[in-house]
């Protein structure tokens, strides 16, 4: 069987055919600029893609910095933004080198997170993030998961784990404070801000 980060090369052009356009993220990336209350704050897109929220949180002002596993995806990111840097980097280990954040976007990333793996990835997000900054993060909300995803006869060890708001209170409590829910539309994704306590 391929792997998870094997599905993201093989889909990563057309991840971003979609993404580049689609402006789904825009009023939560926004969001999130405005609880930093800079005017260029420092932001992670961790787990980042094709680095099309990093365009995004970029024409926001923010001074951007991306990372994902996918070869692939990381290249097109660069390909289209040649100003921002990106790395690959594991969400299980620790982002340290690349400095301290004002905001953190992690939209969908978690859903590759196991409960047990979770207070290592959240713990890893809190370590590069500034006390009192913020989090956006983004999730599957539930109990649901799927290991494996099927694309034309190609099986991948694809995981889509769901989590509640409760899992990810009981995991990451130690280093955040939940702030608020601002979904607006439920398609079954939830989208919430969090706080790096002090
Ligand atoms: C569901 S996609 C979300 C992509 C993007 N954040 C977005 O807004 O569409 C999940 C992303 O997480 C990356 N990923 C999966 N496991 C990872 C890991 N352990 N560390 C870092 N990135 C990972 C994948 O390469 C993929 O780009």
């Amino acid at each position: 069987m391929k792997s998870c980060i094997d599905f993201y090369d093989d889909s990563a052009d057309a991840w971003a055919e979609e993404w580049y356009q689609n402006e789904t993220a825009l009023p939560y990336l926004k969001r999130l600029v405005e609880y930093t209350h800079k005017t260029k704050p420092r932001i992670l897109d961790m787990c980042c893609s094709a680095g099309y929220q990093c365009m995004r949180l970029k024409n926001l002002g923010a001074e951007v910095v991306g990372a994902d596993l996918s070869k692939k995806s990381l290249k097109i990111a660069r390909e289209k933004n040649p100003d921002i840097p990106f790395y690959e980097k594991d969400m299980l280990f620790s982002y340290a080198d690349l400095g301290k954040f004002d905001g953190i976007i992690c939209v969908g990333g978690i859903i590759h997170i196991e409960n047990s793996q979770m207070e290592v990835a959240l713990k890893n997000m809190a370590e590069v993030t500034q006390s009192g900054g913020y989090v956006l993060l983004v999730y599957k909300d539930g109990l649901a998961r799927k290991d494996s995803t099927t694309v034309k006869g190609v099986e991948y060890a694809r995981n889509s784990i769901s989590h509640t708001k409760e899992e990810i209170i009981k995991y990451g409590g130690k280093y955040f404070n939940f702030v608020e829910d601002i979904t607006q539309a439920d398609g079954g994704w939830k989208y919430c801000i969090f706080r790096k306590k002090y």
